[in-house]
């Protein structure tokens, strides 16, 4: 796909730079736009941590070759789909009678339809569909991710796959998501990527898939979201869909446009499967360098207390988002996402380990390394945060009662709920 070796990157319109990659895939290229730069509107879309240059010049990076970047520099690579992207990118290439794709690929595939605001053009098309029925998808996706057999064997059909690849593939992570939009007065349900405004709501909807689950991951999901309400956390508005999908309103996607946002990882290159900057120390330093107002600071410091005490452990870097704002071209935190117990509560997990470390430690933290944390970035009465956060807990396990959450699983949690002394 020569035309494709590079891309035009573009951002609320306008033309930022252009994006190559050596077939190899081991090194990338980024250059300006030089009249985006000469426009003194927008100078902090990519922050400088390190990666993107404010330079007219090529920039080359060698460094992000593998798993986590893909060769690209970070700010694209969070535009790529993460595992459960990837099984359904892969299904529907398969159907296609096709086997691999190069990254540049992928990303003209995302084109217009990636999380943020970042665009890639040209953008591969893919066939239109305007109709969202919930129940096939559920069914299409059970038959896709029955990975003991190849999609061909499965006879998928291809317009219910192709539904599933433009909504399912833009989002991040491992859990089965898709993106929907639905009309504010018809309640009509479209896929996400076709209209972008104020006349619908648009959803990132992580789908129940599977029923003989004991452990109802997207109901915690939620009652997770319901006491994080009552702490002043700062989520997205969201729902349970037929009393099992956990639908949440998408951040990147409010006021009818398109936001501009970056994970943590995204942003500074850090690689959220490795332990070098994974840190809640680093996340400080970083909303430290980003100019992030201290009550925003005081809030992170409430998520970090608040994934302790609910063995939120996945709380990695591309859990973390940072949110641009266009008008003062300044970025702060974004609201809070992914925030539930991580772990299936009926497995034994020995040695659980926290993603981000706090005073150097990724498990048994105690109130003296959040305190020395708050200390380090004045946050004021961590004891009393503590104690907020959880007051929470007889609420929680309220909520799992009202919701027929199997005791089991409700009982393993409240007996891991951390007391934090
Ligand atoms: N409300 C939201 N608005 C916009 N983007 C979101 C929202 N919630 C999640 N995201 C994006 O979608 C990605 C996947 O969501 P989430 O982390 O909840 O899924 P997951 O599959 O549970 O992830 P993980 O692999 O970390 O377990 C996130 O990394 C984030 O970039
Ligand atoms: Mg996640």
């Amino acid at each position: 796909m020569a035309e494709n070796e590079i891309l035009n990157v573009q951002l609320f319109g306008e033309e930022i730079g252009r994006v190559g990659l050596s077939r190899d895939e081991t090194k990338s290229s980024f250059q300006y736009n030089p009249a985006f730069l000469e426009d003194n509107t927008l100078q902090n879309i990519f922050p400088l941590t390190g990666i993107i240059k404010k330079t007219k010049y090529v920039q080359l990076f060698s460094q992000f070759e593998g798993e986590t970047f893909k060769g690209i520099p970070p700010q694209f690579a969070d535009s790529l789909p993460d595992m459960f992207g990837s099984i359904i990118f892969k299904a529907w290439l398969e159907s296609k009678g096709q086997s691999t794709i190069s990254v540049l690929e992928q990303l003209a595939y995302v084109g217009c339809r990636g999380m943020g605001a970042i665009e890639y053009i040209p953008a591969l098309r893919i066939p239109e569909n305007d109709t969202i029925d919930l129940n096939e998808i559920v069914e299409v996706l059970k038959e896709v991710l029955d990975l003991k057999r190849s999609t061909k064997q499965k006879k998928l059909d291809a317009q219910a796959l192709i539904n599933i690849f433009k909504i399912g593939t833009s989002a991040g992570g491992a859990r089965p998501k898709i993106l929907i939009s639905q009309h504010l007065e018809s309640g009509r349900i479209i896929p996400g990527d076709l209209e972008i405004s104020d006349k619908y709501n648009h959803y990132l909807v992580k789908l129940a898939i599977d029923e003989e689950d004991q452990y109802p991951r997207e109901i915690v999901e939620y009652c997770y979201y319901l006491i994080s309400q009552n702490l002043g956390i700062k989520m997205m508005d969201s729902k349970l869909i037929e009393n099992k999908h956990f639908a949440t309103l998408r951040f990147d996607r409010q006021d009818g446009e398109k936001k501009h946002v970056l994970t943590a990882s995204g942003m500074t290159g850090w690689d959220y499967k490795h332990s070098t900057h994974s840190s809640y120390e680093d996340l400080f330093k970083l909303c430290s360098f980003l100019k992030i107002p201290h009550a925003q600071m005081e809030e992170l410091f409430k998520r970090m207390v608040f994934n302790v005490v609910y063995c939120n452990t996945d709380d990695h870097l591309k859990n973390h988002s940072f949110i641009f704002d266009r008008v003062n071209d300044s970025w702060g935190l974004s609201p809070a996402y992914d925030v539930t117990f991580a772990l299936n509560p009926l497995l034994n997990f020995k040695n659980q380990k926290r993603a981000l470390s706090i005073n150097g430690k990724r498990s048994g933290i105690l109130l003296k390394d959040i305190r020395k944390l708050a200390e380090e970035y004045t946050i004021k009465n961590p004891e009393g945060v503590v104690k907020e956060v959880q007051s929470q807990r007889e609420v929680l396990l309220k909520h799992f009662d009202e919701y027929n959450v199997p005791k089991m699983v409700s009982e393993s949690i409240s007996n891991q709920i951390n007391k934090l002394i």
